[in-house]
């Protein structure tokens, strides 16, 4: 195992109902807080209403900030952080999806800080701006799938530029999420497969692009594939079983909370190569992931074959004892499992063109670069031809 230093610090409020306690523990943590959430016309209005019906109760004052998009613009965030200052908020309530929740940990911590939300993601050989604090965050995710609900990460994107990048920053870890299945029953089927597929893309990710050997997270991951694609298929048959929302609610969390890398390093490829995908054609993420995956697959499969091999075997019903062979199964199986859930989707689905595809490939090895020129990170660099090859791949 690589040494690591590892923390959970967010309390995980979890349960039917207890969205009706945001007021109580919002106490908590501010005086007045920003509700940071989707434009109103949704299913999320009733939502909203008792978070807001919540507050009221206990006495805290807050301010509604609607409007964040999926795939939050640095724009858009800007905004909502000078409704922040103005309105002398010091408490972020992020009730959303992965979306809301990233762009409301870019409030908390910029609205501290100082400057713009762009400022601080990663790009390229930039020296982003550090943070010198963070208001508290209280998330209240209701779609599970990025595991922001209890992580310090961020996704941005500049529309002004059709960039998207991440950073990340301790001092965003959520005071408090509050988990409630109730809630993300009322996620349609089309963002829950999306969804699900996002979460089984992390665990992938951190389990085949890490360097060093960790039993114990290779364990953990395989638990959380499995419980994943178990509850992928619940879920399907009906949306509305709490239990089953629960548990997938879990492996949102702890899919990209650190656990599943405990001793190894890593990087994540997959993630690299669909950021084009969201950011230039506002792709929803899981989306993008479904039509990177398989290819990614297919295209690094020789590159640690032992690695692919056991993946496949633990978790995709590969018996092929050959290392080589059993990794040339994975990318099939996973088309498969896709194809089973109605997940499985091409770029020529979503109308992508392929005369942008070296410009997609230019951003990925400019904005997320390797020590190799031309390249970004992966089990070994991968290059900008290998990049464009899974786009050609994925049509
Ligand atoms: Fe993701």
């Amino acid at each position: 195992m690589t040494n690591f230093n590892w923390n959970f610090p967010t309390e995980i409020a979890y349960g039917n109902g207890r969205i009706n306690e945001v007021g109580a523990i919002a106490k908590n943590h501010g005086k007045k807080a920003m509700i940071a959430t989707y434009e109103r016309g949704g299913f999320l209005d009733p939502i909203i209403d008792k978070v807001e019906a919540s507050l009221t109760a206990a006495g805290i004052e807050f301010v509604t900030f609607t409007g964040i998009e999926p795939n939050p613009r640095a724009q858009t965030i800007d905004k909502a952080i000078d409704m922040f200052k103005a309105e002398s908020c010091d408490l972020v309530i992020a009730l959303g999806g992965g979306s809301v929740i990233d762009g409301s940990k870019y409030i908390a911590a910029t609205g501290f800080s100082g400057g713009l939300s762009w400022d601080y993601v990663v790009l390229g050989d930039r020296v982003p701006r550090e943070y010198t604090g963070a208001f508290p965050i209280i998330s209240i995710p209701t779609l599970s799938a990025s595991g922001s609900e209890c992580n310090a990460g961020g996704v941005l994107t500049n529309a002004e530029t059709n960039e998207k990048s991440f950073s990340r920053s301790a001092y965003r870890f959520p005071k408090v999420a509050i988990i409630d299945p109730e809630l993300l029953t009322s996620v349609p089927l089309n963002i829950t497969k999306d969804s699900c597929v996002d979460i089984c893309s992390h665990l992938i990710e951190h389990y085949l692009s890490s360097h060093g050997d960790s039993e114990f997270a290779d364990r953990m991951t395989e638990a959380m594939i499995l419980t994943l694609k178990d509850n992928f298929d619940k879920v399907l048959n009906d949306l509305k079983d709490t239990e089953v929302r629960g548990q997938l609610a879990l492996c949102s969390i702890f899919g990209w909370s650190g656990l599943q890398a405990l001793g190894r390093t890593g990087c994540i490829p997959m993630h690299s190569i669909e950021m084009p995908l969201s950011a230039i054609y506002d792709l929803p993420h899981g989306k993008g992931m479904t039509i990177v995956i398989p290819l990614y697959l297919e295209l690094m499969a020789d590159v640690m074959p032992a690695r692919w091999a056991k993946l496949a075997r633990r978790c995709f019903n590969v018996t092929e004892q050959d290392d080589l062979k059993a990794a040339k199964m994975l990318a099939p199986k996973v088309t498969e499992w896709l194809k089973d859930t109605g997940s499985y989707m091409t770029l020529s689905d979503v109308n992508i063109p392929s005369d942008q595809f070296e410009k997609m490939a230019d951003d990925v090895v400019r904005m997320f670069p390797a020590s190799e020129p031309n390249t970004t990170n992966g089990p070994r660099p991968v290059t900008r031809e290998e990049i464009i090859k899974v786009y050609e791949m994925c049509r």
